[in-house]
């Protein structure tokens, strides 16, 4: 199944799910090892090419997620919740995707503020839309460790919740999400 069902995520969501999942860990990842390579380290100038043009790739990605998102809504949250668990899954949900939207536009603004645009993976470059700044630079690259951060945390805490209800509720939180809709 392609599209969403009430019971579960179909293969699209599914695949944009887990495919920005590693992706933004591993971006996260890479991102906190750059900042401890000097200059004469091998990855000193590779590691952070990639982590632009994959960044790049995840801010085209969440557009891609959002209109599938529209087009076919998600499930409802899993039956049974309290009202404080489903304002909490929502509000998770919700910060995840603000996160995936705002922090590449911050990576962005810090790539691009010695005026130099981004360029992806050789092929080709995304113009620096602002004049060179050093105090956007400062500022960009406070909120992109910030925000990275939080990132992280939010994401161990979604995956510790699904992990509880798969564990421990035992229901199909995280089988839907995992293999799509399920029978009970
Ligand atoms: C790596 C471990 C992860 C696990 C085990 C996991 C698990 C899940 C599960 C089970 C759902 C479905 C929840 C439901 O149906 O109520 C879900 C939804 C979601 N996850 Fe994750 N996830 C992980 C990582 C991430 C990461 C890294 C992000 C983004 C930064 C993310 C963003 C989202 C969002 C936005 C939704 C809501 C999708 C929607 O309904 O539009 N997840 N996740």
């Amino acid at each position: 199944m392609w599209k969403n069902t009430d019971e579960g995520y179909g293969r699209i969501a599914r695949l944009l799910h887990w495919t920005m999942a590693v992706l933004l860990l591993g971006l996260c990842g890479l991102g906190f090892y750059i900042t401890t390579l000097t200059y004469y380290h091998p990855w000193y100038r590779i590691a952070p090419d990639w982590h632009r043009s994959l960044g790049m790739l995840a801010f085209l990605l969440v557009f891609v997620r959002l209109a599938w998102r529209f087009y076919s809504p998600p499930p409802p949250l899993q039956a049974g919740l309290a009202p404080l668990e489903k304002l909490a899954a929502h509000g998770v949900h919700l910060a995840l995707y603000g996160l995936m939207f705002a922090m590449p536009v911050a990576g962005y603004l810090l790539s691009t503020a010695d005026g130099r645009g981004v360029d992806i993976f050789g092929w080709f470059t995304i113009p620096a839309y602002f004049p060179p700044s050093k105090g956007m630079e400062t500022v960009a690259g406070k909120i992109h460790l910030i925000l990275g951060i939080l990132l992280v945390a939010l994401a161990l805490l979604h995956a510790l919740a699904a992990l509880k209800h798969h564990f421990i509720n035992r229901d199909n939180t995280l089988k839907r999400m995992l293999t799509g809709p399920t029978s009970h």
